[in-house]
């Protein structure tokens, strides 16, 4: 098959399979840089994971590898193209759970080989890092918030593969605090868009610590407030609504001051690291940057610090496999393909070099 030019149009699907959402999508990237998305598909498996509180990682492999091939034949249906208009298929192969990241690393190598065209391996961090591109047309360089269930980082993307880690969490992720939260307070999985949607009828009356405030390093701690809203939650039991509301807008309070704060002190580096030509701004990604409260706290600390915040819509914030294309499409752009042999990562940091956060566990 002939092999287009690199700067031509051309067309990538992409596959996620890292968590507990089953996607796949076609994208493609014009001549000019500009990125178009023929198909979305995302198939979530939440009602599978509902009844424990969590992803369990067995169930999530398997729902993947029922639900896969329909999500990719649904995804090129709705695309309108053949297979033989691919110029390459992408898969996320780390980070994430290893058995479902191996259904889809596996099933674009499947394919790829079939039609004689590049695989690419994707690192999941960097789709959420690039999909600015996407849906907003950004370039290089800018601040990136990351805030998933999985993870919390604070990055400078400056091109395609080059990323500087400026912070991280030392113990849960954000969005895994939002469902631990939810959970001791008895309510249902996932926790973030439920205590978003009580806080909006409570008050932020509960004194709550803001852990890291005002250290040097944007790095996040957020265990220590999850202790402190069991105390009390434990402390009024039994719960009624109100406190139950209450709770959850002085939680979210707290999150939203610790966010702002560890932003700036990001913004801050940037500035120092780049110079004042540098463009400013901030991306935020990741299933948390759908929270309107925190939008709302982000949005104060970027104009005060005169960057322009970019949120790309929640469906291409939350995990979804257009990003994964996208970050495909990127990469054969430049030149960057996989062989056969890439393999599945449960873990696979996107700045390799970053010193590792004093007392920071496995996610750092
Ligand atoms: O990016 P995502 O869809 O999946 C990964 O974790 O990779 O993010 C899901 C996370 C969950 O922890 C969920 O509770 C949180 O994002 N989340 C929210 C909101 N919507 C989703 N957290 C706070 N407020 C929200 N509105
Ligand atoms: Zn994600």
């Amino acid at each position: 098959m002939p092999k287009r030019e690199k700067s031509a149009p051309f067309t990538v699907l992409g596959i996620e399979t890292s968590c507990d959402e089953t996607a796949a999508s076609v994208v493609r990237r014009h001549a000019d840089g500009r990125g178009e998305i023929l198909s979305n598909v995302v198939r979530a498996q939440l009602d599978l994971h509902a009844a424990y509180g969590g992803v369990v990682p067995e169930i999530a492999a398997r729902a993947h590898v029922d639900l896969l091939d329909a999500a990719i034949k649904q995804a090129m249906t709705e695309a309108g193209v053949g297979f033989d208009a691919l110029e390459a298929v992408a898969a996320a192969a780390g980070p994430g759970l290893i058995g479902g990241l191996i259904v889809g690393v596996t099933t674009a190598k499947a394919i790829g080989l079939g039609l004689g065209v590049s695989f690419i391996a994707v690192n999941h961090l960097e789709a959420h890092a690039l999909s600015a591109g996407l849906t907003d047309g950004l370039r290089f360089p800018y601040l990136l918030l990351l805030v998933s269930g999985g993870h919390t980082q604070l990055l400078i993307v400056k091109e395609v593969g080059d990323y500087e880690r400026l912070g991280t969490t030392l113990d849960d992720a954000l969005g895994e605090a939002f469902d631990k939260a939810a959970k001791l307070l008895g309510l249902p999985y996932p926790g973030g868009p439920e205590v978003e949607r009580r806080a909006a009828k409570g008050r932020a009356t509960v004194k709550l610590p803001r852990p890291m405030l005002g250290r040097p390093e944007p790095h996040f701690s957020l265990a220590g407030l999850k202790t402190a809203l069991r105390h009390a939650a434990l402390e009024r039991a039994p719960l009624s609504e109100q406190t139950i509301a209450d709770l959850c807008a002085s939680f979210q309070e707290a999150v939203a001051d610790v966010v702002s704060d560890r932003t700036a002190r990001a913004m801050e580096i940037y500035e120092a690291r780049l110079g004042p030509g540098a463009q400013k701004a901030l991306v935020v990604a990741g299933g948390v940057a759908a929270n309107r409260r925190l939008k709302v706290a982000l949005e104060k600390v970027a104009s005060a610090h005169g960057f322009r915040l970019v949120v790309p819509p929640a469906e291409l914030c939350t995990d979804n496999a257009a990003m994964i294309a996208w970050a495909g499409a990127e990469r054969l752009a430049r030149g960057f393909t996989d062989d056969l042999g890439a393999p599945a990562r449960a873990r696979w940091p996107l700045d390799p070099d970053a010193p590792p956060a004093l007392g920071a566990g496995v996610k750092a």
